[in-house]
């Protein structure tokens, strides 16, 4: 109150242009999940059944489910109908204190329907309550009319799409799925340099299911993050810390699929390399709609310290998407996105789980 406040708290009273009373609860900088694919056509439960049953993720894929099932669905799908069921998604996302979410293209692959998804994913901000950072990831998988002619495909994204979409303002990263049943780090490596010409940022799916040399990759170009990293090396690791680049772990599509790989933590801890944490939301490998499990994911899976994936999803997810000056962090001159918790400990919001722990969401000074 005020009578026992410091001489700052009254001037900041004063200076407030709306004063509320958030009476014993926590105060942390709004959520930025800096990793998903919210925007996509149908759903994949049918491979969910699949995989208990036994099937692996990658024998999906090559039986031609997996990503290019959600393609087909996605391509069937209009822009308003990706709208209206990403909507639905992203608030299961602000209902657990998200204002910043990235948003990946990827079920597209041509570029007419790259440019539908990119589109929806920019019409989820037009509420004026979220902020969306999108990231082309046009190397997401190889689309049926490509599969004889893999050069091909590679070529159009980096000659044509990337162009296109930088030219329209479509996306701010161009990110890519750097694997076995994706693509080679030389394929990768072609379409990063066409990224980086068209003053795109580049970031990278890496060593999810095999090591492919994928995050040493993205640290040569400067990648903002790489990505899941399961079975990452002590060299990506050496690569990683000296770039700067982050690692997003996201212990959803871990737990989805059943991986018993765990990422290097420790050791991305010792290097000093940041990690931040996603919810990964897609259809295939992370169907989950909760920043808040993700957390509890992280410390449980992945042996996050609460206050780690606390800063995974905040000051971690801001740096991963290039924008930590502006978000991110509670501080004198950023942006004013907040979440307010009915909790008494950081702690408690890695350790419940589906709790409606959110009170208040401000989103660049508003309650919203
Ligand atoms: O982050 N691995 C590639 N991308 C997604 C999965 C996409 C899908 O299966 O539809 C991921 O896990
Ligand atoms: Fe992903």
């Amino acid at each position: 109150s005020r009578a026992y406040s410091p001489n700052f708290f009254l001037a900041a009273v004063d200076l407030a242009r709306e004063v509320r009373r958030c009476d014993n609860a926590w105060i942390t900088p709004g959520l930025i999940e800096c990793h998903t694919h919210l925007v996509f056509g149908g759903d994949r439960a049918r491979e969910f059944e699949m995989r208990l049953q036994g099937k692996s993720y990658e024998e999906i894929a090559r039986a031609g489910g997996g990503i290019v099932s959600t393609v087909a669905a996605t391509r069937a799908a209009s822009r308003e109908e990706l709208v209206a069921s990403a909507a639905k998604r992203l608030a299961g996302l602000t209902r657990e204190g998200v204002t910043t979410v990235e948003i990946k293209s990827g079920y597209g692959l041509d570029l007419e329907n790259e440019i539908k998804m990119l589109e929806a994913a920019g019409e989820l901000a037009a509420r004026g309550d979220v902020r969306v950072k999108r990231a082309f990831l046009g190397l997401h998988a190889l689309p049926p009319e490509f599969k004889d002619d893999r050069a091909a495909y590679v070529q159009l994204v980096a000659d044509v799409m990337i162009p296109a979409i930088a030219a329209a303002g479509l996306a701010e990263a161009v990110d890519a799925f750097c694997e076995n049943i994706g693509f080679t780090a030389e394929e990768v490596d072609y379409v990063f340099s066409s990224a980086l010409e068209n003053g795109l940022a580049v970031k990278l799916h890496a060593e999810q299911l095999s090591n492919q040399n994928g995050a040493a990759l993205a640290a040569r170009y400067q990648a903002l993050s790489a990505d899941h990293l399961e079975h990452l090396d002590d060299a990506g690791i050496a690569a990683m810390a000296a770039s700067g680049t982050v690692a997003v772990l996201l212990p959803g599509a871990f737990y989805f699929l059943r991986e018993t790989q765990l990422p290097p933590i420790a050791k991305l801890r010792a290097a000093g390399v940041h990690m931040a944490v996603a919810s990964d939301c897609n259809p295939g490998t992370s169907p989950m709609t909760s920043p808040l499990a993700a957390l509890n994911m992280a410390c449980t899976l992945f042996r996050l310290t609460p206050e780690e994936a606390l800063a995974g999803i905040t000051r971690e997810g801001a740096r991963a998407l290039g924008i930590l000056d502006d978000v991110g962090t509670l501080e004198v001159g950023k942006v004013c996105d907040l979440a307010v918790w009915d909790v008494k400990s950081p702690a408690e919001l890695s350790y419940w789980l589906g709790a409606p722990l959110l009170r208040e969401r401000v989103f660049a000074g508003r309650v919203v």
